[in-house]
């Protein structure tokens, strides 16, 4: 038994790796007497797990850091710690700028946490650690299962870092170049989670499809996919220039591979994709489209774009509008591009005026609902295996979850379905679920 010591509350910005990374936080204090805390007020440890991809998602984090300093002046023993991208972006900088932060770790150094936590009163603080190493240890932390939301669904680190250097992001300066982590580490991992009643895995990396921990990521889906229990397998991000033949056909040959891929594609026009130093062409990206569509039929397609990025012309913007028409994504990110510390594009000049900005990404999300619903139009009548992941938010009689397109629907059920696979037939298209109902069968 594990005396228990205080509170903890973490907040979390940013991708589903930050999300991880927060289970694994939650989950090596907890085994050092530290439990979640909603109450913030009540809170002997405030964390906060940063993004800084885009420039708002940077102003968020300092602009939140900035307000913990109430606390800290009520609680003069709450320990506050920055984490993540920002914490890797400004090292002993944030410091200068708010003095009361305690711990500042990088995104190499999460699995320092709670020793620096043990040492703190003992320690002159502030401690700031945004070495880089060679091997990233908290890639091996595994979460608990009671910080698992939902218990069924487990997010798995098979890498971190990246080495495309896009000319606009500023990942290989925050998380790092590639590190892959071993394959067997991934597959003990996964096996456990099976045999505790994980349905659902989500391999997670900056550049998932350059995995190269020991096997290639196609093999390393297979070896998932022969994993007893496991029912569906799903990953992000992947690059389009490393979306090779070989894992296209795992779509068509691995059973439990969703029926769905996050793969962000940026900008349609080739020009921009040049200054962008992608390494596709609209064409390239288009073809690869295709091919996973002619392995799986019903494949389903999400991705991530930016508007306004530096000389983009309304000739360009077009062709965004025309991949965004030919893909029909279910889902699509969309960002004002934003000039990042660090990139090459920050030598550019910005010059496309934020109005025009606004004005372009007005136009595609305007488009992008317009698919969205009519995607969703053509699903009613069907009938879909879901996943229940929880009760319905609106209505507590019903329950909601996923199909294997990553589409979430809604339906009328009891929390004892949470977690099992039933059938659903679709009734109702909304702008960004399904509504339908169970099954004859389930
Ligand atoms: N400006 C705007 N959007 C960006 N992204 C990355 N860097 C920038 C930037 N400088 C977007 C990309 C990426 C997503 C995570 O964030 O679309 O895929
Ligand atoms: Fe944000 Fe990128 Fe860091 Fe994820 S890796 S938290 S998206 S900057």
């Amino acid at each position: 038994m594990i005396t228990m010591r205080g509170f903890v509350k973490i907040f979390t910005y940013g991708c589903q790796m930050n999300d991880l990374d927060t289970q694994k936080m939650y989950s090596m204090l907890f085994k050092k007497g530290w439990h979640p805390t909603t109450d913030t007020s009540r809170a002997d440890i405030i964390i906060l797990n940063t993004c800084s991809v885009r420039q708002k998602a940077y102003e968020k984090a300092i602009s939140n850091l900035g307000r913990l300093k109430k606390y800290k002046e009520r609680k003069p023993s709450l320990i506050v710690a920055v984490m993540g991208c920002v914490a890797q972006q400004e090292g002993e900088n944030i410091i200068k700028r708010l003095p009361y932060l305690d711990i500042v770790l990088g995104t190499h150094q999460l699995h320092k946490l709670p020793d620096i936590i043990d040492g703190e009163s003992r320690c002159k603080r502030p401690i700031v650690d945004t070495t880089f190493d060679h091997h990233i240890l908290s890639m091996d932390v595994i979460p608990l299962k009671r910080f698992l939301t939902p218990p069924h669904k487990a997010y798995i680190n098979i890498m971190q870092g990246c080495n495309n250097f896009c000319s606009y992001c500023i990942v290989p300066y925050v998380r790092g170049r590639e590190i892959s982590r071993d394959y067997k580490q991934i597959l003990d991992e996964i096996e456990n989670l099976s045999k505790n009643g994980v349905k659902e895995v989500f391999l997670l990396g900056q550049n998932v499809n350059s995995y190269r921990g020991g096997i290639t990521f196609p093999e390393l889906l297979k070896r998932i996919n022969d994993i007893d229990g496991v029912e569906r397998i799903r990953f992000t991000t992947s690059h389009p220039k490393d979306m090779s033949d070989e894992l296209i056909e795992c779509f068509g040959k691995l059973d439990k591979l969703c029926n769905h891929i996050h793969l962000p594609f940026q900008s349609g026009s080739n020009s921009v994709l040049k200054a962008m130093n992608r390494n596709y062409t609209r064409q390239n990206y288009l073809r690869l489209i295709e091919k996973l569509k002619s392995v799986k039929a019903d494949m389903a397609f999400s991705s991530d774009v930016m508007v306004g990025f530096p000389n983009e012309t309304e000739q360009d913007f077009l062709q965004t509008m025309d991949l965004v028409n030919a893909v029909r994504f279910d889902n699509l990110y969309s960002f004002k591009y934003s000039p990042r510390p660090g990139t090459k594009a920050l030598s550019m000049v910005d010059n496309v005026p934020i109005i025009e900005k606004q004005r372009r990404l007005s136009i595609l999300q305007e488009k992008q609902r317009q698919i969205i619903l009519s995607n969703n139009l053509a699903r009613v009548g069907n009938v879909y295996d879901v996943i229940v992941d929880g009760i319905s938010k609106r209505d507590p009689k019903a329950v909601y979850g996923r199909t294997t397109q990553n589409s979430i629907v809604n339906f009328k059920g009891s929390s004892e379905i949470i977690g099992s696979t039933v059938k659903v037939k679709i009734e109702k298209a909304n702008p960004n679920s399904l509504t339908g109902e169970l099954a004859d069968g389930s």
